[in-house]
Order: C-alpha cells, then structure tokens, then sequence
C-alpha cells in the first residue's frame, strides 16, 4: 500500500509571551499508508491535537504557526497550499472528526440541513438529490429511523447520536483520511465502543485511512495496527501496536500501559499511575522531556535530548537505553 500522507520534521509553535515559544509539536514525523488507521496516543498536553491540526491547515494564527515541516499529501506540500486550495483539501480530502461533537454542530439547523450542506459543498449535488444521500449516510452510519431523524435538531439526540451525525457529517466529501480527535472520549464505555467499531467499519469498507487520536492506549489496541507515542510535543516511540503491547521499549510507553485499567493490577491494589506530571513547555529540561519522571534515567539523559532512532523491527524510539542503548 502506498503512503498517503507524509509529515516530515513538523514543528508548531505557539507563542505564549512576548518573548517565549513552546513548540507544541516538535519535530514530528510520520507517515499513513492508504487505507491504515494510525494512532496518536499521549497524555493531555502531549501535541496531539495541535498534531492534527496543522495537518488540517487549522492552527490559530495567532498565537500559533508551523514553524518547519512539511505535510505531503499524495505527494503534494499542504504547507504550500493556498488559503483556497487548503479549504477544498480539508473537508474534501481529509475530514476531521472532535471529541465534543455539540461545538461542531450549528443548534439552530436540523441535523439533516447540516448534512445536506455538508455534502452540497464539496459535492455539486441537487438540494433533493443531498437530501437522499443525508438519509443514506445516517443509514450507513446506522442511525435508527433516518428519514425522522434528518428532522431533528442536534439538542434532541444523546451524545452517542450527536458523534454518529458528526461522523456522517466528516464523510460527506467521501475523504481519503478522516482525523478522529478524541471521538468517544465524552462518551460513556459501551456507546464508545460502539462508535469505534462504526469508525472501524466504514474506514474498512470506504477503504479510508484514519488517524486516531485518545490518550488511551486500551482503546489503540482496538482500532490501529500502528501507533505513535507522544510526550511534550514529539514522537517518543512508534510501531505496531502489537510488538508496543508485547514488548514497549520505551519508559514513557511502559507506564502508559501499566496505567490501563483492563490489563488491571491484581485487586484490591490501586491502579498505577506514571508519577509526576507533563512538563511545562515553556520550561523543558536541557535532556529528555520524560527524565524527571523516568524509572530508568541515568545521568546522561539529563543532560542531552535523545534523538528517535530506528530499533530492529521498523520500531523507532526515543531512549538512550533502547536495545542495549546507543
Ligand atoms: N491555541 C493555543 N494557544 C496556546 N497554546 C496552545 C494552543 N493550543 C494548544 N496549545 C498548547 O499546545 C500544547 C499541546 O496541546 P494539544 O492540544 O495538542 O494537546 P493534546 O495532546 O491534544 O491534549 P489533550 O489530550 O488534552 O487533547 C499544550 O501545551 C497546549 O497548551
Ligand atoms: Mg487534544
């Protein structure tokens, strides 16, 4: 399968003084084949969303702006896009998908004149002709009673709904990769897996790629073959999701699936959690992000960033200790 979209070296700064930056992504790189769903996966604060966001040409300027990189889709720079050009790129061949699906739904419209305008922006379609495939998508999107539902507005569904009309919304431009950012995080566990699951099926069947965004690890092993780790703004680890599981090499990764629920401590012990918090990023240490929090720090990670290597296996870390060390 072909890579279909390449990030290189992408790194987005926000300004947060007159005087200071933070490079929310830094230095971020990865690629998604046609058709693969790939995972982000980082505590809050990690530059995940900031992430997705300049891949959809969406960072607010100011404070924020990409700073270097580049985003190639098919090959082709969005960096280099005009304004224009990027608007018929995002919602048209790549669609995004956010965790809290009532900010992105207009209250005063019905579900159905949302999709419809959804679908006649990128589509040329007839407002009847619009009409039908709204009902369609709902369908697909296995909304119960569609041609009632197209009636209603956002208020009168639950949150489950809400995600599903978002969700019908995002493919409405047929798009080649659809972000999802936290798309059941507001969710409770049983309409979560529900929802992934319609995620999972469409992209399988559209022959869709997706990048998927949670902070938790439990939900990657469900959707995406591959993953990458983030932690204060760059990748620290990536690889299948399967050899993460089975063999997590770094520290970071470590703790964040000792702290899955699922995979729980025997009873009556608490839940690990990693100590410590994300550091600030206006303040990051000289070495490693993860250092102060690291089990496993000697002293040389204090002193030097350690840069993401290639391990055997196609995996790529960010530890000095990986495989033996450097
Ligand atoms: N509009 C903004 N202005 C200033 N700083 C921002 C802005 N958006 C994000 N940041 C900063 O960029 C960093 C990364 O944020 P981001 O939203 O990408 O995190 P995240 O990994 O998506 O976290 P979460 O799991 O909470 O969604 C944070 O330190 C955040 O404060
Ligand atoms: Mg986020």
């Amino acid at each position: 399968m072909g890579v279909l979209l390449e990030v290189k070296g992408l790194t987005t700064r926000f300004r947060v003084d007159k005087h200071a930056y933070i490079n929310a992504a830094n230095n971020v790189s990865f690629t998604l084949d046609e058709g693969e769903t790939l995972a982000i996966v980082g505590e809050s604060g990690s530059g995940k969303s900031v992430t997705a966001l300049s891949v959809m040409g969406l960072v607010p300027s100011p404070p924020g702006h990409i700073e270097r990189g580049e985003i190639l889709f098919r090959g082709e720079d969005l960096l280099k896009l005009s304004p224009r050009g990027m608007r018929g790129v995002r919602g048209g061949k790549i669609s995004m998908i956010f965790q809290e699906p009532m900010t992105s739904l207009n209250p005063v419209f019905t579900i159905g004149a949302q999709i419809v305008e959804a679908i006649r922006t990128h589509g040329g379609m007839s407002r009847a002709e619009a009409g039908r495939r709204a009902v369609e998508l709902l369908k697909q999107a296995e909304i119960p009673d569609p041609e009632r539902r197209v009636k209603t507005y956002p208020h009168q569904m639950s949150g489950g709904m809400r995600q599903r009309v978002m969700i019908c919304m995002a493919l409405a431009s047929n798009p080649d990769i659809l972000i999802a950012d936290e798309p059941t995080t507001a969710l409770d566990v049983t309409i979560q897996a529900q929802i992934l699951e319609l995620i999972r099926s469409l992209a399988s069947e559209r022959g869709m790629a997706v990048l998927f965004i949670t902070h938790d690890l439990g939900v990657v092993a469900d959707v995406a073959r591959r993953a990458i780790v983030m932690y204060a703004g760059s990748v620290v680890e990536m690889g299948r999701v399967d050899e993460l599981f089975a063999k997590p090499t770094h520290p970071y990764t470590r703790g964040l699936l000792s702290a899955i629920p699922r995979l729980a401590t025997p009873r009556g012990q608490p839940l690990y959690t990693i100590p410590g918090i994300v550091p600030d990023l206006s303040r990051l240490p000289q070495g490693c992000a993860f250092a102060a929090r690291c089990p496993d720090r000697i002293a040389r990670c204090r002193k030097e960033k350690p840069a993401l290597r290639e391990l055997s296996g196609g995996r790529r870390c960010a530890c000095f200790l990986a495989e033996g060390g450097v």
